[in-house]
């Protein structure tokens, strides 16, 4: 077999991408399920090998601390040969290993209006980078300012969430998802 054959051979693993609150993590799980494939959540992968919650590692060693185990986790799950559903936190498009990684995967965008936005990540106050005391709107339009490029960069497919239900969203994913 050459080399050609050998890349063709790699395992296409499925990853949703998209600023915090647009559903990633409740629609890659139900994803996962429909097809069949296992779930992956890197939130909780870190949270779990950590052993601290989300806002305790930022609060306790920063977030490039947090951001070099988020990459480290993500490069090693993209290395793994059995294909997986793997939800990310919406910054791991911000770091370029990240986003080179992500090239020849599947990577499911995930997109929200702002005003949806704000009404899903006021349901819990576990997101360090929404904390910080500037008002929460700003605060959300400038980060998404910032990080548009980057989710668009890698995006294969982008599906819009707004007033859909979720069992929607998932159709319309399994229907643009490369098989
Ligand atoms: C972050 C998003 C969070 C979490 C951390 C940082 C970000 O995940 O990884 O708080 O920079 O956008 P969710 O997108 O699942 O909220």
């Amino acid at each position: 077999m050459d080399m050609e054959n050998l890349a063709d051979k790699k395992v296409q693993h499925i990853i949703l991408t998209g600023f915090m609150g647009t559903g990633k993590s409740t629609i890659g799980r139900r994803l996962a399920n429909r097809l069949n494939l296992i779930f992956i959540d890197t939130d909780h992968e870190i949270e779990k090998e950590e052993g601290k919650s989300i806002p305790e590692i930022f609060n306790q060693h920063g977030e490039d601390y947090f951001r070099e185990v988020e990459s480290e986790l993500f490069i090693q799950l993209l290395s793994n040969e059995n294909q997986k559903v793997i939800s990310t936190g919406g910054g791991i498009i911000l770091s370029q290993k990240n986003r080179k990684a992500m090239l020849n995967h599947q990577v499911i965008l995930l997109e929200a209006s702002i005003d949806e936005i704000m009404r899903r990540v006021k349901e819990n106050e576990n997101r360090p980078l929404l904390n910080q005391g500037v008002e929460l709107k700003e605060r959300i339009s400038h980060l998404i300012q910032e990080r548009k490029k980057y989710y668009s960069e890698v995006a294969t497919i982008k599906v819009n969430t707004d007033d859909k239900k979720k069992e929607d969203i998932i159709n319309e994913i399994i229907t643009l998802l490369d098989f």
